[in-house]
């Protein structure tokens, strides 16, 4: 079948605003989005520009805005869109640098705030620092973030203020903060209850909406401030 494909165009060197671009291409109901985006590229308009490595949902470098939602271009397929018609954008909220392509640095920037590392003071054991199956289950949700950054550009609180952690640094930190062999979690605390930590988040619900690998982000979210909570009682 032919699909129509707008594409949202913006290369800095030529233009002073984005602008859409339509494209026909031929695609099957199991082709995805990067299919139809490398078909244009290859066969129509090699001047297009987006982010992939792995092509398997496992890198996070193609989250865009697909059909208006924050989705991985290599893990929706034609046939779940349900239309002929598809509109691909830059994720929203963060600059521009060409086409599909966005600066991630203030994204990894707040990322690396959050000290995304195991950090344990004590003398290491001889094997490994053990953990019950219990303990370990407390973040299991978390260590599936990929850092796509399709969450915190997908949350009307970054929007409104950009200098909010966002949903992604926060789910990174619970990884960390309620791992029961770090020991570092007050440091990480006290980063985000400051005022541009996790007291911005209003439980819309669009991190969680747009999370493509399912994490319960809202609900890490209000863990996270119910640790703080608890840590100043
Ligand atoms: S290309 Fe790696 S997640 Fe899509």
């Amino acid at each position: 079948m032919q699909v129509d494909l707008r594409i949202q165009r913006y290369d800095p060197e030529r233009d002073k605003k984005p602008h859409w671009e339509a494209y026909r291409v031929e695609a099957g109901p199991m082709d995805r989005v990067l299919d139809l985006l490398h078909r244009v590229k290859d066969e129509q308009d090699g001047t297009l520009t987006f982010r992939r490595s792995c092509a398997h949902g496992v890198c996070g470098s193609d989250a865009m805005l697909i059909n208006g939602r924050n989705r991985l271009a290599c893990k929706i397929r034609v046939d779940q869109l349900g239309a002929r018609r598809i509109t691909v954008a830059a994720l929203p909220g963060l600059p521009v640098v060409k086409d599909l392509v966005v600066d991630m640095d203030g994204f990894f920037a707040k990322f690396k705030s959050m000290q995304p590392f195991l950090q344990a003071d004590d003398t290491p054991p001889a094997r490994e620092r053990r953990q019950s199956p219990e303990d370990r289950a407390r973040y299991d949700d978390t260590t599936k973030c990929i850092q796509c950054a399709a969450c915190t550009s997908s949350c009307p609180s970054f929007w409104s203020q950009p200098s909010y952690v966002g949903p992604a640094a926060i789910v990174n930190a619970h990884r960390f903060i309620f791992d029961t062999r770090d020991d570092h979690s007050d440091e990480r605390l006290e980063i985000l209850a400051d005022k541009d930590g996790v007291w911005r988040c209003r439980t819309i619900f669009n991190c969680t909406d747009a999370c493509p690998r399912g994490i319960h982000i809202t609900q890490a979210i209000l863990e996270v401030s119910g640790a703080i909570v608890e840590r100043q009682t």
